[in-house]
């Protein structure tokens, strides 16, 4: 129940590609218990002409992988970047069951897409994106930028991506872009930006679990310090009013977890990893383990 860690070890070894293994994202299927983790290679074009979104998947929760399928000949090779963070599966209607994740692509193409799986992680597609702009044009501060996102799903059945706001516009905040129809579209109407998640510009965390919605961030405005967790409702629009500091020094991206096995700590447990250290960010990657009531 994360007491304990297996030392690393590769899943894909891309050996030494100067541009290889890029940032990923895992989704699990439930009705077989199937795991997917999919990834980029060559995200940046350094010394390799082509990006390739690739997939590989664990029977064996996570004990042993497929060799890697190269998604991009279904999908193309345009730069998709997932997560850093999770996928989902959709739990409620419309689209109970899809898989769902999210992520972004090139600085200057950038903007948010979702890569969808309506037939348990076989073939995968597109929603429509979330564009940038100006798109496809280098980006000046201020330009509208939507970078690395988790999604999450609400009780009432919408999925909200929570995103990095890249060059700030509007806020040295977080953007939020809502899909009522499980990421087929992200439209602009629908994107907001939550002025009480203030954010260095940097891939944060959400989760929802027992009808709590949780964020982590490093809550700052320019710097990667003071990783904070905040909740909320899931139904509701604002934050708790007394955050928990979860580390109050350099500290950078983060992901949240949560196990829904037999455990009766299971019900009341979140996860929280992250990077962290006293001088840099990136000096340990920590596991905090957090009691949702109180009990442990
Ligand atoms: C993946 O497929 C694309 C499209 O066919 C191809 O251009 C690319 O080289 C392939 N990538 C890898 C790593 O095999
Ligand atoms: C189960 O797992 C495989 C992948 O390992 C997937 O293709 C299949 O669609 C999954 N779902 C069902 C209902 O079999
Ligand atoms: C939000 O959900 C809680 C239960 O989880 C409920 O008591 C409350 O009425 C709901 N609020 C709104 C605005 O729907
Ligand atoms: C860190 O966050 C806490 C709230 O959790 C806040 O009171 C404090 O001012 C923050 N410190 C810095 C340096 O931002
Ligand atoms: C942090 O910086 C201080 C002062 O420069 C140094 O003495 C210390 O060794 C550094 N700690 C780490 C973990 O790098």
């Amino acid at each position: 129940l994360g007491a304990t860690w297996e030392e690393t070890r590769f899943i894909v070894n891309d050996g030494s590609q100067p541009d290889g293994l890029n940032l990923g994202a895992v989704v699990v299927d439930s009705v077989n218990g199937t795991v997917f983790l999919i990834y980029t290679f060559c995200a940046h074009y350094f010394q390799c002409p082509v990006s390739s979104t690739m997939i590989i998947r664990s029977r064996d929760e996570g004990r042993t992988w497929s060799i890697p399928r190269n998604l991009s000949e279904e999908i193309g090779t345009a730069m998709f970047a997932p997560g850093p963070g999770y996928g989902i599966q959709k739990r409620y209607d419309p689209k109970k069951g899809r898989l769902i994740v999210c992520g972004h692509g090139t600085l200057e193409q950038d903007g948010i897409s979702c890569l969808l799986s309506d037939d348990g992680g076989s073939s995968w597609h597109f929603g429509k994106p979330l564009l940038g702009m100006p798109y496809r044009r280098p980006k000046k501060r201020s330009d509208f930028s939507p970078d690395e996102c988790q999604p999450y799903e609400l009780p009432d059945g919408s999925v909200v991506i929570n995103a990095r706001n890249q060059n700030f516009y509007h806020c040295n905040c977080r953007i939020v872009v809502q899909s009522w129809d499980a990421c087929d579209t992200l439209l602009p109407k629908d994107v907001s930006f939550d002025e009480t998640l203030v954010d260095p510009a940097v891939a944060a965390g959400a989760l929802v679990k027992a009808n709590l919605l949780f964020f982590v961030n490093p809550a700052h405005e320019s710097n990667r310090v003071n990783l904070t967790l905040r909740w909320t409702l899931a139904n509701s629009t604002s934050w708790c009013k007394e955050p928990l500091q979860v580390w109050g020094g350099p500290s950078g991206y983060s992901c949240m977890a949560t196990l829904d096995g037999p455990a009766p700590e299971d019900k009341h447990t979140v996860f929280v990893i992250y990077e962290k250290g006293r001088n840099l960010t990136t000096e340990f990657i920590s596991v905090a383990k957090i009691s949702i009531n109180g009990q442990l």
